[in-house]
């Protein structure tokens, strides 16, 4: 939550850092603000809402220099109002600060410093500002050093001060700070996208350390004071890959994006002559593979979905009982992790602070961690001891579609690459690949409906809720085709797995209550079919989502979107690409704001 962007060089910072700041929306869009060094001041200017907001206000003011900070919150400590909007100032307002994370004690700090401090907000934020300024002397990173060794909580900063005005100051704890390493100018970002366009050599920080950065140097330091030298990483996104190409939305070009980046999941990790697949992640030899006896895999949202499937592939192909846990219910739970247990963490931001601490507590466990992450460098793909990048290329819609598939596509890699080692046969082994291979142009075949699914959104934009049901593989498929609609759209939606229907749920049916229900041709197939006579016998509009060529569900339908066949478990990679569409098109219907819906934030760096 909350993004940050700093730039120190030769440059003019304004266009840069607002450019940047519209990268990072996603992260936040309650309130922005931005600080450019003028001369000898420091011009804030703060406004309430998105980033074009603070663009208008801007072109009221004449901004020149080539030293800055910029932030664009999603609100924890303090409502959304221009006085909590970032930058935070100190007293003499020399001292300019922008933050990402919480301060757990900031109350306690804001009472010692209150009889010699004034507070313009109610943000724990300014409490830093504050404290900073209390131990200042003339050199602005030893004050954030002492100020920080103060301080309980989480935080990406930036900091600036008039008295060193081609510095900045950056610090990491908890939440991710990177620094794009160019000719005698530095970027400094919450993640590399508002620096793709300028360098692709980028410095991540680790916990505890701060960064001292001017046009002439970059310093890395502990907070205890000692020197830390890192090479710049090459990072591979391009700037091209972070724009819309001509559509619409961010997510409509990354539902589209998914023929095109699965191959980059799957691309010299598949070994069709062995029926397996090959990845480098797993930093274990067979013996130590083959001691396995149990998979937990820990995410959140999306990602947690994404997981589901993973597990009925660990089940069924390397027969190794295997665990979904969400993330923010793994780390308070007294959970059973030994060292045979191979725990992943999936995550599209790598940055989720529930997935970051689960990971930590399995690790304490004695867990063997991987990562499955699509950003690189990021919190996750670090404190992991191995594991694999999804290479889904910049996700920026707070709605995810391309990591979730890459997320699925990687994990069916892990699961058949293990079961090769325990009990998958060649030839299924074989079949899977070569079906994992045709999944790009059945994708296109389903993308191509992509009007007919418009108009299906089309009828059924007057209603207020939804089912969607599904059974095995398809469970998840349903889980996630209801979190898009409910995230994007607002409209209330459940999903049950079909047989449980008749446990409560079905009370809810009636003619009002639209049922999205997945019966493609897999080993559930007659049982859904009965699901969902039990639906239309209470009325309900059916929706499927049925194979193509499937002339027996048409007796069943109100409506049907045929996806081309696979094998069942590939069938998550095809069947979620039309409830995307429909939550995509539903959403642009209702006039809803796709790419930034209300109240959410795409990476959830708080608890
Ligand atoms: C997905 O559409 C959601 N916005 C959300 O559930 C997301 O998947 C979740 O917050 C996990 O994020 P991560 O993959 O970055 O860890």
């Amino acid at each position: 939550m909350c993004g940050i962007v700093g730039y120190v060089g030769k440059k003019e910072a304004l266009p840069i850092l607002i450019n940047g700041l519209r990268r990072l929306e996603y992260r936040g869009y309650d309130s922005a603000g931005i600080v450019v060094h003028s001369g000898d001041k420091a011009l804030v200017v703060k406004s309430v809402g998105r980033i074009d907001h603070l663009h208008e206000k801007l072109k009221g003011h004449k901004i020149s220099g080539s030293v800055g900070i910029a932030h664009t919150r999603w609100a924890t400590h303090g409502g959304v109002s221009h006085e909590n909007a970032h930058p935070h100032m100190d007293c003499s307002g020399q001292l300019i600060l922008v933050h990402n994370g919480i301060i757990e004690n900031y109350r306690e700090l804001k009472k010692e410093l209150s009889s010699k401090h004034s507070f313009k907000s109610e943000t724990d934020t300014e409490v830093l500002a504050h404290l900073i300024e209390s131990y200042y002397d003339g050199d602005l990173r030893k004050a954030v050093e002492k100020a920080l060794s103060k301080v309980r909580g989480t935080y990406g900063l930036v900091a600036m001060h008039t008295q060193e005005p081609n510095k900045l100051v950056a610090a990491r704890l908890g939440s991710p700070l990177a620094i794009g390493v160019g000719d005698n100018e530095y970027y400094i970002a919450s993640d590399t996208s508002p620096m793709l366009a300028h360098t692709q050599q980028v410095i991540f920080l680790d916990d505890g350390e701060i960064a001292e950065v001017t046009d002439k140097h970059l310093q890395l330091y502990t907070l205890e004071d000692q020197r830390v030298y890192k090479q710049a990483e090459h990072i591979d996104w391009d700037e091209a890959q972070a724009e819309k190409q001509g559509y619409d939305h961010f997510m409509l070009k990354e539902i589209f994006d998914q023929p095109t980046v699965i191959q980059d999941a799957y691309r010299g990790r598949l070994d069709l002559e062995n029926g397996t697949a090959h990845l480098g992640g797993f930093n274990m030899n067979e013996e130590q593979l083959r001691q396995i006896n149990r998979i937990v895999l820990i995410a959140c949202g999306t990602a947690s979905y994404a997981a589901m499937v993973g597990k009925y592939a660990f089940e069924r192909l390397a027969g190794i009982p295997t665990e979904v846990d969400v993330a923010s219910e793994f780390r308070y739970r007294d959970t059973i992790i030994d060292e045979h247990t191979l725990v992943f963490a999936v995550s599209q931001s790598g940055e989720t602070a529930d997935t970051i601490a689960a990971v930590k507590e399995a690790k304490r466990k004695g867990g063997v961690v991987r990562g499955i992450v699509n950003v690189v460098g990021s919190t996750i793909a670090r404190e992991t001891d191995g594991g694999t990048y999804i290479h889904a290329g910049p996700e920026l819609a707070v709605a995810s579609t391309k990591a979730y598939t890459n997320m699925v596509t990687v994990l069916l890699l892990y699961a058949i690459q293990l079961g090769r080692l325990k009990r998958l046969t060649i030839a299924t082994g074989e079949r899977l690949v070569k079906g994992i291979l045709e999944i790009p142009d059945k994708m296109k075949q389903v993308l191509a409906q992509s009007e007919q699914i418009k108009a299906l959104a089309e009828k059924y934009k007057g209603y207020g809720d939804f089912f969607f049901l599904g059974r095995g593989i398809n469970y998840p498929v349903a889980l996630e085709g209801s979190l898009k609609l409910k995230e994007i759209t607002y409209i209330h939606s459940e999903a049950y797995p079909g047989g449980e229907m008749k446990h409560g749920p079905i009370a809810l049916l009636s003619g009002e209550f639209p049922v999205m229900a997945i019966v493609t041709k897999n080993q559930l197939y007659e049982k859904m079919l009965s699901n969902v006579e039990e639906v239309r016998a209470r009325n309900a509009p059916v929706i499927l989502v049925a194979t193509e060529g499937d002339e027996q569900v048409k007796s069943l339908a109100t409506d049907i979107m045929y996806v081309p066949s696979t094998m069942e478990l590939l069938e998550p990679l095809i069947n979620t690409i039309p409830l995307q569409l429909f939550a995509y098109h539903m959403a642009v219907i209702l006039g809803r704001d796709v790419d930034r819906p209300r109240n959410l934030a795409k990476s959830v760096t708080v608890e």
